[in-house]
């Protein structure tokens, strides 16, 4: 069948859920992925012709974008700044808002000859550690995650990236474990992205994410939004460093209440950041004693 046929099939039936461009951009990356074609190599041979066995993963990736499956897990990997990950359904697929908590806590660093512990909590596809683990060579990464499928992932992830990183299976909401977990070990800055969308937000979310992502990744109670961050801003009170840093992904309408956390449980030097949509979405304190 011809190629350029195949698209418009795409586009008779995805338009009306996606939009012409993100159709295109969706076919691209498909051909990409499964013919080895460009998308200049594409428009350069409008008549170019392809197998029945080449057809097949195209139109299986057709069905799968029909029923609002995220092209990253049809195509199993994304980018994350700017390196490659594999993700499947047991992991999130990694935010651009994400970055941004990366970028923060690596600007935030200060040159120095000190070998800095950092644990990423709720590691998922392993993109904060990983992508940390490559910025910032001075310092030994773990993370951890609930998910033994998650961390398998993560794993396979700090494998394709190069990156060394020590994953921990654990629960943080489990506090009779932490001190089995984490013996005699204090960090420098423990970073998390942890579940924070209260099911009451299910409404303003997409198909996409609510039919698909793990909701282990997603969703807290709406009576206890913050159930995540108490537990692991009480185990920073423990296992951070004198001096060490806690950075959160946040809940944007949840930012004053994770100031008030943060402030109650003597974090100082507290800073509240936006993300690039002017939400607040990421917050630091840093523990000033032990
Ligand atoms: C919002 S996702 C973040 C994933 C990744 N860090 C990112 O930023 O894309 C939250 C992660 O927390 C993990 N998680 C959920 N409950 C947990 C628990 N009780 N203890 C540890 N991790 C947990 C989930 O499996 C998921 O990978």
């Amino acid at each position: 069948m011809i190629l350029k046929e195949i698209q418009k099939i795409f586009h008779i039936e995805l338009d009306s859920i996606y939009g012409k461009e993100e159709v295109d951009s969706f076919f691209y990356l498909l051909t990409d992925e499964f013919l080895g074609m460009s998308r200049l190599a594409f428009s350069l041979q409008p008549g170019f012709a392809i197998s029945k066995e080449e057809e097949q993963p195209l139109f299986e990736a057709l069905t799968k974008l029909k029923l609002e499956e995220p092209i990253q897990y049809i195509l199993g990997k994304t980018e994350f700044f700017g390196l490659p990950f594999k993700v499947n359904q047991h992991t999130l697929i990694p935010r651009p808002e994400t970055e941004e908590l990366v970028h923060w806590i690596i600007s935030k660093q200060e040159q120095s000859n000190k070998q800095l512990k950092i644990l990423d909590i709720g590691t998922g596809s392993g993109c904060i550690a990983i992508s940390l683990a490559k910025n910032l060579p001075n310092a030994d990464f773990f993370a951890m995650d609930v998910s033994k499928e998650a961390l398998k992932v993560a794993s396979d992830n700090a494998e394709l990236n190069d990156a060394a990183v020590t994953f921990i299976e654990g629960n943080i909401l489990d506090r009779d474990r932490w001190n089995m977990d984490f013996k005699n070990v204090k960090f420098d800055i423990i970073v998390s992205n942890p579940p924070y969308v209260r099911n009451l937000e299910k409404a303003e979310m997409k198909n996409n994410v609510l039919n698909n992502e793990p909701s282990l990744a997603l969703f807290v109670d709406d009576d206890n939004p913050l159930l995540f961050y108490q537990a692991i801003t009480e185990f920073a009170t423990i296992y951070l460093n004198q001096n060490g840093n806690l950075f959160f992904e946040i809940n944007q309408y949840l930012g004053k209440e994770m100031i008030m956390l943060l402030e109650n449980s003597k974090f100082n030097n507290i800073e509240l950041k936006k993300d690039m949509f002017g939400n607040d979405r990421m917050i630091r304190g840093i523990k000033t004693s032990d």
